[in-house]
């Protein structure tokens, strides 16, 4: 493991590698403990870097074997090696090549970075910092080499043998068992994006013929048997480079796109070019393993890795600070392919709601960072919701300011410019300004400020000069060393309604023209202030439409127009936000009651448009079963802020269901029959949006008639024709708890024992029974055969699901919640410094619990800090959330 260092990296330090490395052959000999790997490097001196200086090549526990300078063995006097540094102080000034022979032992290698094992295949993961976990290189993203690999391997172990690039020759070895592949990449690339796989796996092939004409080779390759599950990633493969072909005009590259589904994998997937290795849980699908939501997170994840080749691969990022670069650009690149394959509007609902789960509290809490962070200890901790989600909403606000059109035009002279290179944000930007002629040095702030900026807004109308004024102000709290805020650029998206529904033009000498006529008006100062003229009536005002802008809106409206605007807002996203603003209103309100022990207030007004939204579903059925959910105990926690009691909220927020359930149930039940299977699964947004408001309607039921909702889960639960009409009965009856969950987790169980996919389902839905009990059964569980501490997917099923989305009981305030995760997380640490990292990171919200909550936790990290031994990943993320 790599030594926690206390030295800062920092963005103000970055200087250009002193060497550059051209080419790159590898030539690796597969061996379980002790594999063999020469890598002979064409190097030169960067003329941008240091004359002189000497050659510092970067390992991370690595052994040594042999080294050769221009064909000519070195002795130990010649050069420096330890685990983790090559040091050769005299090389030639011209180009020199160097061979390095290093051993190293995949079995061992549990952190899951380099050359490992998963199942019986070997392969690697580079990103960020693996590739020097293989071989000592210029391990940074700013040197670009072309690649060659062969590899060797005993063919009955790994009859498949897959590296980057096209494939080359391959052929037996004479004498014996062993055979060889050779591939090579033509396009230059850092060290993370090297890949290669050896294994004996089962495959699924198909072809594309690009848009110049060009036929791609493509497979998918899996477990045995699993090759139909993989039919669904194909045909998302195959959608997502026709989309990258028509909306960007970007076309495939190599002759062959090769994708590895592995089931030890740290996180989702990995761009390597011209052979993702995916985690399987983002490739495999059947109706009778995955839900709805599985099908369309390998619909997002295939699309993104896929768009990397683009986004991250043919233009890659000159150092870790510009991570941003390639993950928010690629995920808001996801994000419109979803919208286009399913439903926008619905879409951008998810999205935002992704957003606020975990990149609001990480923005408002010991961990926020910017966007493009300017200091980091340990880089693997920045692949966060800021540098991925809010990367993402950061490009859409800058396509919302200048426009599709021009933004397209900006996308173009990027590809154009940069390909090839490893480029910055500045660079990024650069080419918007000057596709928009705009000055954009005030929005690149949004990449360097930290903190979700509250955005208020304030109306007067004045009835006899029959005038509104709106005024906009911003403001962005202090964040961990970041206490000067400056004002951002902010994008407005608005209308008004009058009281009837009718939109209103807008008209004001405050804004400019083209503003009132795209409805979008820029904030950029601290306060504006817009008067509307020729306002009838006091309007209804819908404020950033469509999520314009990553901000927090306050105040929300009034109850009374914001049922108006769930009634006829034409911004569908504002309309499932006026539901959203009306449910919380309608639990905090039961909150301070329950805090002064006064009756539950009822919500009449909330509970009638709920009503209205069950019985009209039909037209839209996903987005009423987005409108028709309560916000979760974590949205409760979110927008309270400080003194979070999750207990007191888990209580207001069933209340609130209960009095949904008692006053709808007759429609609710009507719903469930309603939206019952028709037909033949198909994962597709229609079908999804069916089975999702019938599992809503399913949980009205319970919630208003426990009895009759369970006897409809049993009997969905047995007669289910695919998974997700499966765990949305078995949800349900988790929820109700008694012999019937407990019978029905047990059968569950004897259906699925043989697929870790959906036993990861298994444990992740009992980690979530929001009842004291389930602490000890998650306990219980951790000795159940098919736990394991090895298996990220398995862990983050299990322990990962308490701590993320079990609040009561993670919180519980007998502590019991703390130490479990916490005795976890020192468990994984010395083994997979990464995932602990990740698991302790739930914590990233622990300043606004109450006092006593606080004080546990706080108690934990300062003895997770303590500990020696730690691992660089876990100990940077305990000490910043002390920050
Ligand atoms: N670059 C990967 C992605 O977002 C994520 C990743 C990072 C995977 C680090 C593995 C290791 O597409
Ligand atoms: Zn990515």
């Amino acid at each position: 493991m790599r030594h926690p260092s206390n030295v800062p990296v920092r963005l103000t330090d970055y200087r250009p590698a002193d060497f550059l490395i051209d080419s790159v052959a590898l030539d690796f000999r597969l061996d379980r403990t002790a594999t063999r790997v020469v890598a002979t490097l064409t190097l030169r001196r960067n003329p941008k870097g240091v004359p002189g200086a000497a050659l510092v090549l970067d390992g991370d526990e690595l052994t040594l074997v042999s080294l050769k300078l221009d064909g000519r063995a070195l002795g130990p006097q010649e050069y420096e090696a330890t685990p983790d540094r090559l040091t050769l102080s005299a090389v030639p000034d011209g180009p020199f090549t160097l061979e390095i022979e290093t051993r190293v032992d995949p079995t061992a290698n549990t952190q899951l970075s380099g050359l490992y094992r998963s199942g019986s295949a070997y392969c690697t993961q580079c990103e960020a910092e693996g590739f020097r976990r293989i071989t000592y290189f210029l391990d940074r993203p700013d040197v670009l080499s072309v690649y060659t690999t062969r590899i060797e391997a005993d063919e009955r172990e790994a009859p498949v043998l897959l590296a980057n690039g096209n494939p080359v020759e391959a052929g037996k070895i004479a004498g014996g068992s062993r055979h060889y592949a050779v591939w090579r990449d033509p396009f230059p690339k850092p060290s993370y994006l090297f890949a290669l796989v050896g294994g004996d796996l089962g495959v699924v092939r198909d072809s594309f013929t690009t848009m110049s004409g060009r036929e791609v080779a493509l497979a998918i390759y899996v477990e045995h048997g699993k090759e139909a599950r993989a039919e669904y990633a194909m045909d998302a493969l195959k959608r997502s480079m026709r989309w990258d072909e028509e909306k960007f005009g970007r076309e495939y590259d190599l002759d062959v796109f090769n994708i590895v589904a592995v089931s030890d994998f740290n996180m989702g997937a990995m761009e390597n070019k011209g052979l993702n290795v995916f985690n399987d849980k983002y490739v495999l699908a059947s109706p009778e393993t995955a839900t709805d939501g599985d099908y369309a997170g390998i619909e997002a994840v295939i699309a993104h890795e896929y768009f990397h080749n683009w986004t991250g691969n043919r233009i890659t990022c000159r150092d870790w600070f510009q991570l941003c670069l390639k993950e928010g650009l690629t995920v808001f690149r996801d994000h419109e392919f979803s919208a286009d394959m399913r439903s926008r509007p619905v879409q951008r609902i998810s999205e935002v709601r992704g957003l606020r789960l975990v990149q609001f509290p990480e923005d408002a809490g010991p961990l926020a960072h910017p966007v493009r962070p300017s200091v980091y200890h340990e880089i693997n901790n920045f692949y966060t919701s800021t540098v991925y989600e809010k990367g993402s909403e950061l490009v859409r606000m800058l396509r919302t300011l200048i426009g599709a059109e021009t933004f397209r035009r900006g996308m173009d002279i990027y590809f154009e410019r940069f390909d090839g290179t490893a480029a910055t944000v500045e660079d990024f930007l650069s080419c918007f300004a000057e596709a928009s002629g705009r000055d954009l040095s005030q929005f690149a702030l949004w990449y360097s400020q930290a903190g979700t900026p509250v955005l208020s807004s304030e109306g007067a109308y004045d009835p006899d000069a029959k005038t509104f004024t709106l005024t906009l102000k911003q403001e962005t709290r202090p964040t961990p060393g970041q206490t000067d805020k400056k004002p951002v650029v902010i994008p407005v998206a608005l209308a008004l309604f009058s009281e009837n529904g009718q939109k209103l033009d807008l008209a004001s000498r405050d804004a400019r023209p083209e503003e009132l006529s795209r409805g979008l008006v820029e904030l950029t100062g601290a306060e504006r202030r817009l008067t509307f003229e020729n306002v009838p009536s006091r309007p209804i005002v819908s404020l950033l439409r469509g999520f314009s802008a990553p901000v927090r809106l306050e105040p929300a409206p009034a109850s009374a127009d914001l049922e108006r605007q769930l009634a006829f807002d034409d911004d569908p996203f504002n309309r499932w936000q006026a539901a959203q603003s009306l449910a919380l209103r309608a639990i905090f309100a039961r909150v301070d009651a329950a805090r002064q022990g006064a009756a539950a207030p009822e919500a009449p007004g909330y509970v009638a448009a709920l009503r209205t939204l069950l019985v009209g579903a039909d037209a839209d059925p996903a987005f009423a079963a987005q409108a028709l959910s309560l916000p979760s105990v974590i949205d409760l926690a979110r927008e309270a802020g400080s003194d979070v009691d999750p207990d007191v909220h888990h209580a207001a927020r069933m209340g609130l269901r209960a009095e949904i359930g008692g006053a709808l149930r007759a429609d609710a039940e009507a719903a469930y029959a309603r939206f019952a299977d028709k037909g033949p699964y198909r994962p597709d947004a229609a079908g999804a949006g069916r089975r999702a408001l019938r599992a809503v309607a399913l949980d009205l039921v319970a919630a208003g008639d426990p009895q009759k909702g369970g006897a409809l889960a049993q009997e969905l639960f047995r007669n289910a024709g695919n998974m997700t009409d499966r765990l949305s009965a078995l949800t349900t009856l988790a929820l109700l708890g008694g012999d019937a969950r407990e019978a029905a987790f047990e059968s569950f169980y004897k259906q699925f024992a043989d697929d870790p996919l959906v036993l990861d389902k298994w444990f992740s839905l009992q980690a979530t029974i929001p009842e004291p009990a389930t602490t000890q059964r998650v306990i219980k569980l951790m000795s159940h055969p098919d736990f394991s501490l090895t298996n990220p997917n398995r862990l983050r099923a299990l322990i990962g699901a308490f701590a993320n989305a079990n609040l009561t009981c993670f919180h519980a305030l007998d502590g019991s919640g703390y130490d479990l995760l916490t005795r976890v997380v020192l468990d994984v640490d010395p083994r997979n410094p990464q995932v602990a990292a990740r698991l302790l990171s739930s914590l990233r919200a622990w300043r606004t619990l109450e006092a006593r909550r606080r004080a546990l936790v706080e108690a934990k990290l300062r003895d997770i800090v303590a500990r020696e031994g730690l691992s660089a990943d876990t100990r940077d993320i305990a000490t910043r959330a002390l920050a």
